[in-house]
């Protein structure tokens, strides 16, 4: 190993400049005028080599005796989106929500802002995209006092941040990072530059002080967060907040979590008076389900390691003209169209003259093979005008021979059937075991499920 060198700086006597080079001070000459020497001062070993100036807590350390700080998190005061968090925000993270203008994200970050506010005042929601006479009419919608939210209408970042120290925020909403900018740059905000630096700065900023910090982001046509990539690389969280522009239901999702799980959904029910947390979201989505309607099937879908019973709903009609047609809504087109083709090959149900309508009831979405065999038994029911008892649950994955699969979690998702009242499941034969929580009924094949279930 070669030995640190003894380095040298030359500084200035008058204002403290250093630099590398010998020579005059260069900041003398612009201020005064005067031409100052550069003074030698020499060092060893090497004082502004990165390892020689590391402190000596970041020595590597023995993973067992790794502490964890448990009391960094703050809960924001609405459970749905601590549980996304993982238990509340990391002291000093950078959160990004992104999604569709006009699904929520102020609304819920506004009433973040005021839980937090009650938890650790004072917080500051910097709105860069509205006035505060408007952000102020959404607060009082929400009924949002102003106990210590402190609201700022400002779109310059920098003036943001020399505030900070007299403000002392204890957390920090900017509304949105594609519309606040630093002047020192030349770009238009929104630009890539300005996005990148922008985050760059407030990561420093939440780092630095320790300030739980939330961002909006906005997201591009094909659902993809506007600007450069690597805002998404820089945060400590990414989620998306979604859901269907006419229904009421929205759903808050990680995608990435450096302190928790990307799993875990928070379910919201956007209401008059803002987003309300929806902690039992499959009575949600249940609510008005038709009872002993032929085309109604209710299966479990699992969000993470959390279960959400959807009702699946078909409808099956003889094709007034032309060509069958096929709409999906909720479910994944393709799928459903290979589903239908397992149902009249493999079950001998003539559908293919038969136009088929396939949607999940009250906005939700299903992408999982576990709701293969609802989608098969609602176009079925429909067809056949038989309705699926009510209180059966319907789970597995379809293959193209007609064969049901396996499907994971069913303990959980019979559980969340069972606390909503359902009395019994028809479930892949590979499925079945002994201490599942409702009566099962265990099937192979397609055939075998609409015997059970359609007589
Ligand atoms: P907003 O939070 O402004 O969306 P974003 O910031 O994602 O663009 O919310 C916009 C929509 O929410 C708007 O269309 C109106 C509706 N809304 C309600 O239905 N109830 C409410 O209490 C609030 C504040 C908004
Ligand atoms: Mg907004």
């Amino acid at each position: 190993m070669r030995a640190p060198r003894a380095t040298s700086v030359y500084r200035c006597q008058q204002c403290g400049f250093a630099s590398p080079k010998p020579g005059t001070c260069p900041d003398c000459k612009r201020t005064t005028g005067e031409l100052t020497p550069l003074v030698e001062e020499r060092t060893a070993p090497a004082p502004s080599g990165r390892r020689a100036a590391a402190p000596a807590g970041t020595r590597p350390v023995p993973l067992a005796e790794v502490a964890l700080e448990r009391g960094d998190r703050t809960l924001t005061g609405i459970a749905e989106l601590d549980r996304v968090l993982g238990g509340g925000v990391v002291r000093g993270s950078l959160v990004l929500i992104g999604g569709d203008p006009g699904i929520g994200k102020s609304t819920l970050l506004l009433q973040a802002a005021r839980a937090l506010a009650r938890a650790t005042p004072p917080v500051l929601y910097v709105s860069a995209e509205e006035s505060a006479a408007q952000v102020k009419m959404r607060a009082d919608r929400l009924g949002v006092a102003g106990d210590g939210l402190l609201l700022w209408a400002e779109n310059d970042l920098s003036a943001v941040q020399a505030e900070l120290d007299s403000l002392k925020p204890r957390a920090l909403v900017v509304d949105s990072i594609q519309t606040v900018f630093l002047p020192d740059l030349e770009s238009a905000p929104g630009s890539v530059a300005q996005v990148r630096e922008c985050g760059a700065r407030l990561m420093t900023l939440a780092k630095g002080r320790g300030i739980p910090t939330f961002l909006v982001g906005h997201v591009t046509k094909d659902g993809a967060l506007a600007g450069p990539r690597v805002l998404e690389h820089l945060v400590d969280t990414v989620l998306y907040f979604e859901g269907e522009p006419h229904h009421a239901y929205r759903v808050l999702r990680a995608v990435k979590n450096r302190f928790g799980s990307t799993n875990e959904i928070g379910v919201f029910e956007m209401a008059a008076g803002g987003l309300i947390e929806v902690p039992n979201p499959s009575g949600f989505f249940l609510a008005e389900r038709p009872a002993d309607a032929p085309g109604s099937v209710v299966v479990s879908a699992l969000e993470g390691t959390r279960p959400l019973l959807l009702e699946l709903q078909a409808l099956v009609a003889r094709a007034s003209f032309g060509t069958p047609r096929r709409t999906v809504l909720g479910a994944d087109y393709n799928r459903v169209c290979v589903l239908l083709a397992v149902l009249e090959k493999r079950a001998g149900l003539p559908i293919g003259n038969q136009d088929v309508f396939v949607s999940v009831a009250g906005g939700g979405r299903v992408v999982e093979p576990a709701a293969d065999l609802g989608i098969v038994i609602a176009a079925a029911s429909s067809y056949l005008e038989r309705p699926v008892p009510g209180d059966a649950l319907v789970l597995g994955e379809v293959g193209l021979t007609g064969e049901v699969r396996a499907v994971s979690g069913v303990e959980t998702r019979l559980r969340a059937a069972a606390q909503l009242g359902f009395k019994a499941a028809v479930v892949p034969r590979s499925n079945v075991d002994g201490g599942l929580p409702l009566p099962v009924r265990g099937v192979a094949t397609v055939g075998d499920a609409l015997a059970a279930l359609l007589g």
